[in-house]
């Protein structure tokens, strides 16, 4: 652990700021000198010494060889990986150099059916074939937990050919599938296992968390620090687990997908926290989730409100409790009105809100202040807008897909654009996906079938949004579908 004390990366930061150089290089702003002077004002002039990039001293994100290689290497040691990736394009670029570096042009890759969009970017630029495994969604929440573990395993066994596997673990809301067993089953066909880890750069540092998916054996795990630790918006890592990809070829990549001018600020950021985690991560993460269980206790005493449990959903191992989930219809609201009220009426945040459910984040940065405020404005919610009806309808099955063309193609096909139900029988050029439950009804390439159709029009009565389709002239909503 001593070495975990080191921050080579920020030492060699503060180390050229402190020299004092005349800057006759980029970024523009020449240490804040030359940016606009709201920034100045609102940020403080510090701050912009700091946003540098790549100069002699301060080593290079793409061939690393000094300050980055050194922070990165104690991160890896962190978690337990052979190589560590600092990240400047957040989580998404990370899947998306995971997938580059793991497959190859017509390739199969298994994926969930929920996805995040990095991962259908990536699917669309290294020409891949998606197939999906299903995710239970759970009726009364309208969320996506796990999967079916043996229907997975029967997929693997059926698919012949796939280079990849992608697991997420967790959901944005915190849930776990029986991740140990996938990968495993997915390692043995052969097949790479990389882990969308957005929501979950803790749980390698408190016990009482759920097990962190490198732990689990997956080959790589990209993770969205600046969700849950201390770094700052947009910096992430990407873990290298098992010996499946090299890492010269995540490296290239990366180069394929990132800045070449990586911010120094972000950088920075990732080291430092790091080195927060390894200092204290355990009694910061013991503080988040002893706070989180008492505002979790207090919230589902409150009349018209439940709180999220794993226990007994389908396909669920597990679940991050600092992931607060609410449901809220029990009390004739939606999430989204009770979330308008919680900022309206008492200038609390909730992270995403939808159909039935506010969901909240809580990190070591909360305190036990912040945890009864958000008790007593969920009490007042509970009190003042309780009798009203309920309003939400039952979310339909969504329809098996049925894919005519690979998401490449689809992609950069000519396009139609059409009324819903005009589009019966064409091929999806743009994913559309309803939220919630933000699993999708149709990835591009593949067919808009009466089933679709049908599940779109029933989503929308229940009140969701679909995301992905385009606004015609009269501002009526159009499905972008390949022309023919
Ligand atoms: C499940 C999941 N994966 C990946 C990402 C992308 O992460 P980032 O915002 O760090 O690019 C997100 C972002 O919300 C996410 O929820």
């Amino acid at each position: 652990m001593q070495r975990q004390e080191r921050a080579p990366l920020w030492e060699a930061l503060v180390a050229h700021v402190r020299h004092g150089y005349a800057a006759f290089h980029v970024p523009g702003h020449k240490g804040g000198r030359g940016a606009p002077p709201e920034l100045g004002a609102a940020w403080g002039r510090p701050v912009f010494k700091y946003d540098l990039t790549e100069l002699p001293g301060l080593d290079n994100l793409h061939a690393p060889a000094g300050a980055v290689r050194a922070a990165q290497e104690l991160a890896a040691e962190l978690y337990g990986a052979r190589a560590t990736f600092f990240l400047v394009g957040g989580t998404t670029a990370g899947l998306v150099a995971a997938v580059l570096a793991a497959t190859r042009p017509g390739q199969r890759i298994l994926l969930p059916r929920h996805a995040h969009r990095s991962l259908l970017a990536a699917t669309i630029l290294a020409d891949l074939e998606p197939v999906f495994y299903p995710v239970e969604v759970d009726k009364e929440w309208g969320l996506p937990g796990g999967w079916d573990e043996t229907a997975v395993e029967a997929l693997i066994r059926q698919t012949p050919g796939a280079a990849a596997l992608v697991l997420v673990h967790p959901t944005y809301h915190g849930l776990v599938g029986p991740a140990r067993e996938l990968i495993a089953a997915a390692q043995a066909a052969g097949l790479t296992v990389i882990a969308d880890e957005a929501h979950g750069p803790h749980f390698y540092l408190h016990p009482e968390l759920p097990p962190g998916a490198l732990t689990l054996g997956a080959d790589l795990a990209a993770q969205s620090t600046h969700k849950l630790l201390g770094s700052l918006t947009q910096s992430s890592w990407l873990h290298l687990g098992g010996g499946r990809v090299p890492a010269a070829a995540v490296a290239e990549a990366l180069r394929w997908v990132e800045s070449s001018s990586p911010s120094y600020l972000l950088l920075a950021s990732l080291d430092l926290a790091r080195r927060q985690a390894a200092r204290n991560g355990r009694a910061a993460w013991q503080r988040a989730l002893e706070l989180a269980r008492m505002v979790r206790s207090g919230a589902a005493r409150l009349p018209g409100l439940a709180c999220l449990e794993a226990a007994g959903w389908p396909g669920v191992t597990g679940q991050d409790l600092c992931k607060l989930t609410v449901r809220v219809s029990g009390l004739g609201l939606t999430g989204r009105e009770a979330a308008c009220y919680l900022r309206r009426a008492h200038g609390i945040q909730a992270e995403l809100a939808d159909l039935r459910t506010v969901l909240f984040v809580l990190t070591p940065a909360d305190g036990e202040k912040d945890g009864e405020r958000l008790l007593t404005a969920l009490a007042a919610l509970a009190r003042e807008r309780r009798g009203e009806k309920a309003r939400v309808g039952e979310l339909p099955e969504l329809p098996r897909p049925v894919q005519r063309l690979r998401p490449r193609a689809a992609a950069f096909a000519p396009k139609a654009y059409l009324p819903w139900r005009a589009a019966r029988g064409r091929v999806a050029a743009r994913a559309v996906v309803p939220y919630p439950p933000g699993v999708p009804l149709a990835w591009p390439g593949e067919e808009l079938t009466p089933e679709v159709l049908a599940a779109g029009e029933a989503l929308q009565a229940a009140g969701t949004e679909l995301h992905g389709l385009t606004p015609g002239e009269g501002g009526e909503p159009l499905v972008a579908v390949v022309e023919e």
